[in-house]
């Protein structure tokens, strides 16, 4: 079997059903252009310490660069007989420039050039997903600027609680992407770490510059050990554990996102270019991208779990079984991307309903609470005034009124400290504007921070 680059071992080939079960090129090819890379990187360090001659190196250079058109334009012929991209790769550079390609492979192993490969591809994935996340954090801004004072309910327990801002309400998840912006970053300082070197497991004995190559391909450090470097993945478990998060938070806001969008509650009315109807029910608009948004936060879960699992049970160094590293990473990467770039989109086209918001707020005593911080004021202790708004709250609700429906007097029968100035905590306005602190549901604080979120996400 000639096609196998470690072929002249072997007596026997291996069955069509052990080729594709052990092969990875259908889907590592999507590594290629980071392949290439890490090839030329180390490549130039080999010319550089004398390993190969400066000749071999432009033959490499020249013939890779042939290999990356031929792979952009589709004509590459990837090989299932050849089991991943690095040897697919590895074989059509031989093809091309002869020995010089088989020079290439001098002091490195698949194992450290494939750990390389998806720390590239990753790192590069990292930032892609950050730029999508400022962008879903512009969105949600401008959104929340633009309703920094429009009022709607806000719920504990999905109960009526408290009113609070749309805008408020809206910049909580710009507060989520923002962590989960950060904990991409800091992900990506491991992650831009370089394994090559680390050869096979235990290094090599000819004298490389592994701070050369991380130079060329801009790692921020080399890995320390190359047991550990051709072996774990927690990078990419991370990674994983990131998106994860991420996905986490935008399945809390497509399941508001779909209520809101409920005509029983209609608060919201997402874009039709992010809805779909239905086959029988002529009336339906369905929040189709939200809901598979939530759906899809499953399958990044799996892959998490899927990774956690690959990893616990091998001894070092390399196994095959780090090969199944991939397909659930690149679904995880592929899905955050996706997801991102659509509610960056949707989350800006949100068109707001500010009357049945108002509606619902009134409903369901959500000034309850400032009532009775109004008789503390007054002097009642507060678990007193707790009491005595309950009472009225029990009142209102044997008559199907609103506390602010009641009358001065049949307030004041409640406690004899109420003024006429009560009136103006029980309105929706006066119980909003006044939680006016950082972090506060006050129409001016938020305008404050939707300013401040769009001046960071522009800078
Ligand atoms: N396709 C392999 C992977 O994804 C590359 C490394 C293979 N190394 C080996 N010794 N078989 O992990």
């Amino acid at each position: 079997n000639k096609a196998q680059a470690w072929s002249a071992r072997f007596s026997e080939p291996v069955s069509d059903l052990v080729k594709r079960y052990t092969a990875s090129v259908d889907f590592d090819k999507r590594l290629a252009r980071f392949d290439i890379q890490g090839s030329l990187a180390h490549a130039d360090m080999l010319a550089h310490v004398g390993v190969i001659s400066a000749q071999d190196l432009a033959n490499i250079q020249k013939g890779m660069q042939q290999i990356m058109v031929e792979i952009e334009q589709g004509q590459f012929e990837w090989l299932l007989d050849l089991e991943d991209v690095h040897l697919n790769i590895e074989k059509r550079l031989v093809e091309l420039i002869g020995d010089a390609g088989k020079r290439l492979h001098t002091g490195r192993s698949r194992n450290d050039q494939v750990a390389t490969d998806i720390r590239l591809w990753l790192r590069e994935e990292i930032d892609i997903s950050g730029q999508l996340l400022v962008q879903l954090r512009q969105a949600l801004a401008t959104v929340a600027l633009d309703h920094h004072d429009t009022i709607m309910p806000g719920f504990t327990h999905l109960q009526v609680a408290q009113p609070v801002t749309f805008g408020h309400h809206l910049l909580a998840y710009a507060e989520m992407f923002a962590r989960d912006a950060q904990r991409l970053q800091d992900c990506r300082k491991r992650v831009n770490q370089l394994p090559l070197g680390a050869a096979a497991l235990a290094g090599t004995s000819y004298p490389i510059d592994r701070e050369r190559v991380a130079r060329t391909l801009e790692f921020d450090g080399v890995c320390r050990n190359s047991l550990d470097a051709v072996s774990d993945r927690d990078f990419a478990i991370e990674f994983c554990a990131a998106v994860s998060l991420v996905m986490t938070h935008i399945s809390r806001l497509s399941e508001e996102l779909i209520l809101w969008m409920s005509p029983r509650v209609g608060f919201i009315e997402l874009a039709d270019r992010f809805c779909t109807g239905s086959s029988i029910m002529p009336q339906k608009k369905n929040p189709d991208v939200p809901e598979l948004a939530r759906g899809k936060t499953g399958r990044v879960n799996g892959n998490l779990i899927a990774l956690l699992t690959l990893m616990k049970g091998q001894p070092l160094a390399y196994n095959k079984d780090n090969q199944e590293d991939k397909e659930g990473l690149f679904d995880s990467a592929d899905t955050l991307r996706d997801t991102l770039t659509i509610f960056a989109d949707m989350v800006g086209g949100i068109k707001v309903k500010p009357e049945n918001m108002r509606a619902a707020a009134l409903q369901g005593f959500s000034t309850a609470t400032d009532l009775a911080d109004y008789l503390v004021k007054k002097g009642l202790p507060f678990r007193d005034a707790h009491e005595t708004v309950a009472l009225a709250v029990r009142k209102c609700e044997e008559s199907n009124c609103d506390l602010a429906d009641l009358t001065l007097e049949q307030l004041q029968e409640f406690n004899a400290s109420i003024e006429a100035d009560v009136f103006e905590v029980l309105t929706l306005e006066g119980s909003v504007s006044s939680r006016n602190h950082i972090g506060g549901t006050a129409p001016a604080r938020v305008k404050e921070e939707a300013e401040r979120i769009l001046a960071e996400t522009r800078g």
